[in-house]
């Protein structure tokens, strides 16, 4: 079994965060979103992985997750050129996988449920000859299997519908009236006939080869797709209320390590993670939360669900629910909350006159004022 993890894409929905980075590089509880799939991948047993890179984000991936040895995997890189779909990812890694099972990951997706279990379903059904079916032609052994979560709103994934017969039907990418309220979760397994189906596909209207296409493509083609409803939460961070949701998860499961600088006028409550080389003077950090290597805080209070990331400065400031990137300084910001601050940014309470808002904002940004 073979790993396929989809790092590419334009990451439009978190501008303007990803006009300078990767989706995937962005933290959750002060590590990359990428690497908790390339960990679960090596949880499952899985070593051999591919990553699909994208020119302008790819660099900085690479430079990242280095040769994956740190996670105990081997990584080969395949870029794509352009955003052509998560099915030309398969396409174009046809020479790394061969003919082998894989499991095709969605770097951008979080899911608080391991692979292995899934895994490990998916090769015992393909290893166990079942009798076919008796409704035609259809092949009882599974050429794929999708994960599948409730939503609330499904018209923002892929849809499935699933038969009578507990077998996946349909599946249809971004419909505005959605047949179920099951959206696909961006992990799959596959067998070598996704090759064909792949191959076979034509671009959606939105331009791309979709791999829900391909997977309905399988199914159409008389092979048997099976399902799972996923237990636990699942993610999908491309946008910012997401990601913030996704932190607040992952932080509930914190260990306390305070390995940092704590002077004797600051406190720390509950689950908080300083680490080693970050400074507390005259500051509160209330868990869950994280303060980064080299971070300072001075006079401030660090609320529940903040991930602040290295080497930042926050000063005479109160944060809660948000992730700040590193080497960011906030200073004399009474209350900020709900946010996602990018690297090297800085946010401060001014004193020149006239009193003013002053801004240097880049594209795409998002600002709400008290
Ligand atoms: O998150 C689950 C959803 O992911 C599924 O329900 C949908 O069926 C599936 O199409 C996908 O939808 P998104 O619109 O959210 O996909 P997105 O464009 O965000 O891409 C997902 C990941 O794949 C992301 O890490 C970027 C990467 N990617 C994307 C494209 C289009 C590539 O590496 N290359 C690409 O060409």
């Amino acid at each position: 079994m073979k790993g396929l993890i989809l790092s590419g894409g334009a990451g439009t929905r978190l501008r303007p965060i990803t006009h300078t980075r990767a989706k995937q590089l962005v933290p959750i509880a002060n590590k990359p979103i990428l690497f908790y799939g390339i960990e679960d991948m090596a949880a499952a047993d899985i070593h051999d992985i591919g990553i699909i890179i994208a020119p302008g984000t790819g660099d900085e991936i690479r430079e990242a997750v280095g040769d994956g040895s740190r996670f105990g995997v081997e990584v080969t890189w395949i870029l794509q050129d352009q955003p052509l779909g998560l099915a030309h990812c398969v396409l174009i890694a046809r020479d790394f996988l061969g003919d082998d099972d894989f499991v095709m990951y969605l770097g951008d997706n979080m899911l608080e449920q391991g692979l292995r279990g899934f895994v490990e379903r998916f090769e015992r059904s393909r290893t166990h000859t079942l009798s076919p079916t008796l409704d035609g032609p259809r092949l009882a052994i599974p050429s794929a299997q999708i994960l599948l979560a409730k939503v609330d709103d499904p018209r923002a994934f892929g849809v499935a519908e699933i038969g009578d017969d507990d077998e996946v039907v349909q599946l249809i990418e971004k419909p505005e009236d959605p047949p179920s309220d099951l959206a696909l979760v961006g992990i799959y397994l596959f067998d070598a006939s996704i090759h064909d189906a792949v191959a076979a596909i034509d671009p959606s209207p939105r331009g791309e080869l979709e791999i829900t296409d391909a997977i309905q493509w399988l199914i159409d083609d008389g092979r048997r797709v099976c399902h799972e409803v996923l237990e636990g939460w699942w993610i999908d961070t491309g946008k910012k209320d997401p990601l913030l949701e996704c932190n607040r998860l992952v932080l509930d499961k914190l260990h306390r390590s305070v390995e940092g600088e704590v002077d004797d006028r600051s406190h720390v409550e509950g689950r908080v993670v300083v680490e080693p080389g970050a400074k507390l003077v005259n500051s509160t950090v209330r868990g869950p939360a994280v303060i980064g290597a080299g971070s300072v805080i001075t006079d401030s209070h660090i609320g529940p669900y903040s991930s602040i990331a290295v080497d930042c400065v926050v000063t005479d400031s109160e944060i809660d629910n948000s992730v700040v990137l590193r080497r960011a300084t906030i200073n004399g910001i009474p209350r900020l909350t709900d946010s996602l601050v990018g690297r090297d940014t800085e946010i401060m309470r001014g004193n020149s006159r006239p009193r003013a808002t002053r801004v240097m904002i880049g594209d795409h940004c998002n600002i709400e004022i008290e």
